[in-house]
């Protein structure tokens, strides 16, 4: 015999249990989305390379899904979707009026090392806020992303707001090769500073830059932080977004100064939230503001967003409480004998059409089989229909947890259930 056809490694199948739970929780936050007034936008799943190597950074480009197509053009799956997003909003949305709200949902491919929460294919719901920078435009896509975590159901989780200009400054200024530059924010982003130091030392660059720079990266605490600092532009500018934000009703956010960013493209405010009982791949969301669209060709607009992890969302969810419930189907019509099975396809469809969730047997199964059946995929109700009930034009109905059994005319069997699934 062949031997079975594995999936990609890094990448997940989904079964009807766990995408139940999953829409549930996306549905959520699309609804915290669109009571921000922000529009669902859809982009391809791949796009001309050079949309993410021109302003990505290294991290992104080395995971990157990138191949040549059969008309040999440089293509790559999207390791992320901004860049589409803007690249989009350049091309065709530029006119449209200002502040432009979007939000999107979809999958991502990035080549990573696998493990519990980082995978190689992904998916993200975020949401850019096009046409404009100052600290209310990035509260308010704080709090859409603080929403979008609370609809969810999440409750254990932090947020972190920082500004990159302050370390992006404080490293560009006095380190002037671009690559060590780059490469020294890539050890800030993950709080590497062992590495560093030996890389400061082995480029003998300067100890007291060093040390500036880790003291900064590690100023963190509540907004008054802020006061210990030298009063500059962006602490000015944080301390106002935190005031919105108060406004906005969000009171627990935290300043976190050493927020870098995997992706190069921030420019300004810079923000992560995270989930505690996550352990190493705590990061449930991260964004901030930027600039991409003149880079794609259009006019230089501000823009601020974030992505959220949905794998991340779902096992912060599974860490916090026992799973709901799921219930597949609310009916399983079962015929007594032959028959009865064009009565019970007449009956199965009027539930369909009710919008009750309804199956019948195909199997042409015993009554005792296709009651185990039943039990077996969680139905909540049978729904059995027998010679008198057929002469009576009714059905039993009976409970599959309980047990109990009553008669119910097959005209009223549509307002039953939705007395009995309210
Ligand atoms: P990011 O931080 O690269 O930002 O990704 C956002 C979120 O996606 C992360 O916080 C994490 O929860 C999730 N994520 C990233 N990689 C993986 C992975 N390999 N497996 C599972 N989850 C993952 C962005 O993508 C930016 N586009 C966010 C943004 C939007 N900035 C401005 N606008």
């Amino acid at each position: 015999m062949r031997s079975m056809i594995q999936r990609p490694r890094g990448t997940r199948d989904f079964g009807p249990a766990e995408m139940a739970k999953r829409r549930k929780t996306e549905q959520a936050m699309r609804e915290a989305c669109a009571r921000a007034g922000f529009g669902e936008v859809v982009t391809p799943t791949f796009e001309h390379t050079e949309l993410f190597t021109l302003r990505s950074g290294q991290a992104v480009i080395d995971e990157m899904y990138a191949f040549r197509d059969k008309g040999d053009r440089e293509m790559a799956l999207r390791p992320e979707i901004t860049a589409s997003v803007i690249r989009f909003f350049v091309n065709e949305l530029s006119n449209l009026p200002k502040p432009l709200k979007l939000y999107y949902v979809g999958n991502c491919f990035r080549y990573e090392n696998p493990q519990s929460g980082r995978y190689r294919e992904f998916f993200q719901l975020g949401a850019e806020l096009i046409g404009a920078k100052n600290p209310e435009t990035d509260a308010e896509v704080i709090a859409l992303a603080v929403n979008c975590i609370r609809a969810a159901g999440l409750e254990d989780f932090s947020v972190r707001v920082g500004h990159i200009g302050i370390l992006k400054s404080m490293v560009r200024e006095e380190i002037k090769d671009e690559a060590v530059a780059a490469e020294v924010l890539r050890m800030l982003d993950k709080e590497n500073f062992d590495a560093m130091g030996d890389m400061f030392d082995a480029k003998a660059l300067p100890r007291k830059l060093f040390d500036r720079i880790t003291t900064m990266a590690e100023t963190k605490g509540g907004v008054e932080v802020l006061d210990n600092l030298e009063k500059s532009d962006a602490t000015e500018y944080l301390r106002e977004v935190f005031s919105v934000l108060k406004l906005y009703g969000i009171e627990d956010c935290q300043v976190d100064l050493g927020i870098v960013r995997g992706l190069d493209y921030y420019t300004g405010m810079v923000f992560e939230i995270d989930a505690p009982r996550l352990g190493a791949e705590k990061q449930i969301m991260g964004g901030g503001s930027y600039t991409l669209s003149e880079l794609f060709g259009g006019e230089p607009v501000f823009s601020t967003g974030f992505a959220i992890g949905i794998d991340r969302v779902m096992l912060a969810l599974d860490a916090e409480k026992p799973a709901v419930e799921y219930t597949p189907l609310d009916a399983y019509v079962i015929p007594a004998k032959d028959d009865m099975r064009k009565y019970a396809f007449g009956i199965v469809a009027r539930l369909r059409s009710q919008g009750i969730s309804a199956d019948v047997d195909l199997m042409r199964r015993t009554m005792s089989k296709n009651l185990k059946y039943a039990s077996a995929v969680g139905a909540r109700f049978a729904v059995i229909v027998g010679k008198e009930e057929m002469a009576k034009r009714s059905v039993t109905l009976r409970d599959m947890k309980s047990g109990e059994q009553r008669v119910v005319l097959a005209d009223e069997l549509g307002k039953e259930f939705e007395r009995l699934l309210r």
